[in-house]
């Protein structure tokens, strides 16, 4: 573990190693006193699942194993032993809203009782695809069932219509389980995956990527120059690497720069759309050609969205659009 100090005053400046590791101790005893049955059902998972965990990155937690979940609502989680707890993390987000908001669980009940899946569109997605277009400011809506999801679609089309095989991201930028988005620049500038993605060993590196510092516009400004980047993927503010804020005019460098070498801008608004309705694209008068979003839209129920102009909407019918019912085969 790694901690941060930069207050020159904080009392924690001179903590050491030492009394580090002692506190660690101390607090992991504590937790594995308080979590037997946690413990105990880490162990047995270990027959059925890979490391004991079903998803690879969720043995990942600072503490000796995770905590297996019995309830959560609003702000509290509630684990098997018993112990509650005040949730900070919101399922990264997903749960922006509070666990099991009282219309999500409402709109969930009604919509289960109507059919689960069929396979055809429902009034319902025009009056969402209306509501995102006057919040965001673009025009056309696709829906999907993550924010992962919803990039992976926007970058084939960026690729699909710009010919070009390449996607720009920012150093430490987090996008979802993206190959694309995965490599990182290492310490001797070539590009790696990060420790904590050692779980994901085939994505493939220089191949797809080319990754820039957020807020390095020279930087940008050369990758771009290589004409081979179908698009650049950014959320507005870097979020999954501490908070990292966009320097003055960072923004309108990026779109303008976009623009001069042809590539798309993506705007992932995953995470900041929690800056109002609109998002950060909104309430800063941002000029993506796409905008994705997950998580909360949905309120912790598995949906995604991405949007974008009306340009993009006739470039891709009169590309590789989809025939509509009334067209002869
Ligand atoms: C900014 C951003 N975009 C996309 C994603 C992917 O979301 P999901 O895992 O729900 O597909 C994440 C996940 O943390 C994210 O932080």
């Amino acid at each position: 573990m790694v901690i941060l100090i930069t207050d020159v005053k904080s009392p924690y400046r001179n903590i050491s190693d030492d009394k580090l590791k002692q506190l660690w101790q101390k607090e992991s005893e504590l937790f594995k006193k308080k979590t037997p049955h946690s413990s105990h059902t880490f162990c047995e998972a270990q027959e059925i699942m890979l490391n004991g965990v079903p998803m690879p990155w969720m043995g990942d937690w600072g503490t000796p194993y995770p905590v297996f979940v019995d309830q959560a609502t609003g702000n509290r989680i509630i684990d098997i032993d018993g112990n509650e707890y005040i949730d900070f993390c919101l399922g990264d987000t997903g749960a922006m809203f509070g666990h099991s908001p009282d219309p999500v669980i409402k709109a969930v009940k009604d919509q289960i009782c109507n059919g689960i899946t069929t396979m055809l569109p429902t009034k319902d997605s025009l009056f969402i695809g209306r509501e995102l277009a006057k919040r965001f400011g673009l025009p056309f809506w696709q829906f999907a069932m993550t924010a992962t999801e919803a990039n992976r679609y926007v970058i084939r089309n960026c690729r699909a219509l710009t010919g070009r095989p390449k996607i720009l991201v920012m150093n430490e930028c987090y996008h979802g389980s993206l190959d694309e988005s995965l490599p990182h620049i290492g310490k001797n500038g070539n590009l790696e995956l990060r420790t904590n993605y050692d779980t994901n060993p085939g994505v493939p590196k220089e191949a797809l990527t080319r990754v820039v510092e957020f807020n390095d516009v020279e930087a940008l400004e050369r990758e771009l120059a290589y004409k081979d980047v179908a698009c650049v993927l950014a959320e507005p503010i870097m979020t999954n690497c501490g908070m990292v804020l966009p320097a003055p005019g960072y923004h309108d460098k990026l779109r303008e720069l976009c623009t001069r070498y042809g590539s798309y801008l993506i705007i992932d608004e995953t995470h900041t759309f929690s800056n109002g309705p609109g998002g950060y694209t909104a309430a800063f008068g941002l000029q993506p050609d796409f905008i994705t979003l997950g998580k909360s839209i949905a309120g912790g129920i598995p949906v995604a969205v991405y949007g974008f102009t009306s340009v993009i909407a006739a470039a891709i019918n009169a590309n590789y659009g989809q025939k509509s019912a009334s067209d002869p085969m």
